[in-house]
């Protein structure tokens, strides 16, 4: 087989660079692992920026999203129970809007017209410091081999492409936090019709949303908790200590449909291309998910590289691909940097003693006292330029 691009993985990244070349006539097939239904089966981001929107639009997949997802103006946030909630379409005129990302995905996935290749076993990376690079993958006891001018590595944060990169080519950044979130999903209406971000000294809670019907809940956990033994009892109990007194008596529970949890870390590799293979999304970076930032950078991500990339097989120009890397590190950073900024302000971490706490109510006083420190906020959490 030939194709211009192959993708590798078929997350929101990798759907939504596959259907931004098949827009413009760019040949591209995805490989994916998993099943659909497996990749569906994932509950991760909540919270689309407008680039995301204006993305979904631009592939023709946003008129479910338009219908169904909801805009939000603000955010409260929570401090040891006194709230404060951030308007943001009075600080600078903008909103956000809560679709959860298996939504963005099917949508993507229905509108694809062009090849995705799911159940694709054991896929490897070869030549991409050449000018004829190919991959391989497995299916059903037999290997295939296609052939491409580009490949693009959208496979997650585990996946194979940038383990296929050499050692010495790659620089990376991280941080692992001492904790994670444990979230649960429930059929019943969330608490507020908004969102709320609370810092509690048992730790950080965060009460989110699918729809009018369908909340989403986290707690900030220990590294070594096991959803085992988070009964849904115990889950609810520990959410109401975290909030303050009406929100946890207007908080409406119910059986858990999905229970999970997830570890916290910031992680950046630099650079981002090397020959024909570029990296987006988790495959290249990862970021707490405080900031609700995952997802929106994933795409603004393949928004960039999808122009590079048409650039490329359509002109045969260089110029988009040649300044991708260095281009989307720079918004890459700055979500970093709001994101651990987010993260700090309202997790608990055991290290940093009362001293840690009294700095963090201090920021919290200090952004519900300064509209200048919300509009940063605001700015940030609706999404920055790309
Ligand atoms: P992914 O969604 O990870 O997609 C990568 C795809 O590549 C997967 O389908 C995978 O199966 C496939 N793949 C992997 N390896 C291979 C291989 N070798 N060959 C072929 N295919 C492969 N963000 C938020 O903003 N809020 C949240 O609440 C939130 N919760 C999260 C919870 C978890 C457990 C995780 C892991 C992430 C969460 N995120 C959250 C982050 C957000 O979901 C991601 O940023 C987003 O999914 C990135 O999309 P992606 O397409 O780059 O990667
Ligand atoms: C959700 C997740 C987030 O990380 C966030 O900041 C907001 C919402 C969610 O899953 O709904």
């Amino acid at each position: 087989m030939r194709t211009n691009v192959v993708i590798i993985g078929a997350g929101p990244a990798g759907l939504m660079l596959g259907r931004l070349l098949e827009l413009a006539g760019v040949d591209a097939i995805i490989l994916e692992r998993k099943s659909p239904d497996y990749v569906l089966g994932r509950i991760r981001a909540g919270v689309l920026e407008q680039g995301t929107i204006d993305l979904m639009d631009r592939a023709e997949a946003g008129a479910r999203m338009h219908a169904e997802g909801l805009i939000h103006h603000g955010v409260e946030l929570s401090f040891d129970g006194d709230r404060h909630r951030l308007d943001f379409s009075d600080l600078i005129g903008r909103h956000v809007m809560v679709y959860g990302q298996t939504e963005v995905t099917r949508d993507l996935m229905n509108v694809r017209k062009a090849q995705s290749i799911y159940d694709a076993e054991d896929v490897e990376l070869y030549d991409f410091d050449t000018a004829k690079p190919y991959v391989t993958y497995r299916q059903s006891g037999k290997t295939h081999r296609i052939d491409c001018d580009h490949i693009a590595g959208c496979d997650g944060f585990h996946g194979v492409s940038r383990q296929s990169v050499p050692q010495k080519a790659l620089t990376t950044f991280e941080r692992i936090y001492p904790f994670g979130w444990l979230g649960i999903l429930v059929d019943q209406p969330p608490v507020a019709d908004e969102l709320i971000y609370a810092h509690h000294e048992r730790g950080f809670a965060l009460c989110s949303q699918r729809s009018h019907t369908r909340s989403r809940y986290y707690v900030q956990v220990q590294t070594d908790e096991k959803v085992e033994d988070w009964s849904d009892t115990r889950f609810w109990d520990e959410l109401r200590l975290r909030l303050n007194p009406e929100t946890a008596e207007a908080l409406r529970t119910g059986p858990s449909i999905e229970k999970s949890i997830a570890p916290l870390r910031s992680f950046v590799a630099e650079p981002l291309r090397f020959g024909r293979l570029f990296l987006a999304g988790d495959a290249a970076h990862i970021v707490p998910p405080t900031g609700a930032k995952g997802l929106n950078l994933a795409m603004s991500d393949v928004a960039t590289l999808a122009d590079a990339l048409i650039e490329a097989t359509l002109d045969h120009s260089p110029a988009g691909i040649d300044v991708y890397s260095a281009k989307v590190l720079q918004r890459i950073w700055k979500a970093e940097r709001f994101s651990w900024w987010m993260t700090s302000l309202l997790h608990t971490f055991p290290e940093t003693g009362p001293f840690g706490r009294r700095i963090q109510r201090a920021e919290f006083d200090y952004l519900c006292g300064s509209r200048v420190a919300q509009q940063s906020l605001a700015e940030n959490y609706t999404g920055l330029p790309s």
